[in-house]
């Protein structure tokens, strides 16, 4: 008798089926990556606006899985202007460390590809689009133009070598040439004292696991700003502290980043973090972005009932609730995403036209963009788009 399949279940046929399809378009893009002596015409571009140090544009990023495609980026597009910081939200999974990591070149290959879209980078005499640039390309930029703050700074220091070998090791691939042994070990103390470590020469010569978690962050913030790259990128650089080193944290980027004007992209899913930090929001759901603007407006005008949902289950110190708000419902599966509103089935304002594709854009100010039916105007809420 056969038996009734679970949804989401796959045969072991199927799954073969996929996975060679999967091999088959991953390859291609591999080639792609892969070339050496690709002239530099292929991925020079321009800035829509030279004030930007990056643009995502319609930001396409799949993983091609045994159990299908996973679209965890799927269309999304913003800007970091040149000295500001954009903080990008939203719950787990919805994308944005995905985001960064295809800004980095740095995804889960060969599985994770950008298939569409691009990223350009603001280089001051020159633009380059990350998208189309070959690995090989990429060392150069890593570190020197932009760099990475890890979500999780165990996993990104190596255990079996010191504090002081690894950052040295960074200065020396990207500003060692022509320096002594001891120059590049001054600059690491240097930098490993301008993170705030007082006792710098003893963490030089420590383990990663001799240091406390927001000591490991600190080195992890040194040697992102080894080189004064234009562009960090803080992946929840504080999730893992404590609430005062967090805040310690957060100082510091905020003063290096003014020292060295540089933006900051920085993603977590704390509110409050965000509204200390930020100059623009950007306010990612299931792989796109719902809602774009300056951090005043998205806080004080939030405009998607998802962006309205988060303020709502935030606390608010004095005052007093009996339970905090929660958004009802689930994510939908990003194997699997309707062809809607990717919010409509949790959203409790539905309006007219909701049952529509997915919402383009709406302003709602120069500044400040939406994707929701409920600021469409009449004409359109009958759904030409
Ligand atoms: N290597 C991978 N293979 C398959 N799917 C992946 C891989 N990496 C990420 N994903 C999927 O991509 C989607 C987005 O993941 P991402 O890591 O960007 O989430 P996030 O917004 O950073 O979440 P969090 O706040 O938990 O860090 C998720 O559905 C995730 O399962
Ligand atoms: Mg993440």
């Amino acid at each position: 008798m056969a038996k009734k399949k679970a949804e989401g279940y796959l045969s072991g046929r199927e799954a073969r089926r996929i996975s060679k399809e999967n091999r088959r378009i991953t390859n291609e893009f591999e080639k792609q990556h892969k070339r050496k002596n690709v002239p530099e015409s292929e991925y020079l571009t321009e800035m829509r606006d030279p004030n930007n140090t990056v643009e995502f544009d319609n930001l396409h990023t799949y993983f091609f899985t045994d159990a299908g495609t996973v679209k965890a980026v799927d269309g999304v597009s913003f800007e970091v202007p040149i000295g500001k910081t954009v903080g990008v939200v939203g719950e787990s999974g919805c994308g944005k460390s995905v985001t960064s990591l295809s800004l980095m070149q740095l995804l889960q290959r060969p599985q994770g590809q950008v298939v569409e879209g691009s990223i350009r980078l603001n280089l001051g005499d020159k633009a380059y689009d990350v998208t189309k640039m070959p690995t090989e390309k990429m060392q150069h930029l890593r570190g020197n133009f932009m760099s990475m703050i890890f979500q999780e700074p165990m996993t990104s220091l190596n255990p079996v070598f010191r504090i002081g070998d690894q950052v040295d090791e960074v200065i020396a691939l990207h500003h060692g040439e022509g320096k002594t042994k001891d120059q590049i070990k001054a600059r690491t103390i240097e930098l490993l004292e301008m993170v705030g470590i007082a006792n710098s020469e003893g963490v030089y010569r420590m383990y990663p696991h001799e240091l406390s978690g927001g000591m490991r962050q600190r080195v992890m913030i040194a040697m992102a700003l080894a080189c004064s790259p234009r562009l960090i990128i803080a992946d929840e650089p504080t999730t893992a502290l404590d609430v005062t080193i967090q805040a310690q944290v957060l100082d510091l980027l905020r003063n290096l980043k003014d020292k060295i004007n540089s933006s900051i992209m920085f993603i977590t899913h704390d509110l409050g973090v965000i509204a200390e930090m930020a100059d623009y929001v950007v306010v990612m759901y299931a792989g796109r972005v719902v809602e774009k603007g300056t951090v005043e407006e998205i806080f004080h005008h939030p405009s998607h009932p998802y962006t309205i949902g988060l303020m709502a289950s935030k606390p608010v110190v004095g005052k007093q609730v009996d339970k905090l708000y929660s958004i009802p419902g689930k994510v939908p599966n990003p194997i699997n995403m309707p062809n809607y509103c990717y919010f409509k089935d949790r959203c409790e304002m539905c309006v007219a036209g909701c049952e529509g594709e997915y919402p383009h854009e709406v302003s709602l100010s120069p500044t400040h963009k939406v994707s929701c039916y409920r600021y469409y105007d009449n004409a359109e809420k009958g759904g030409e788009r």
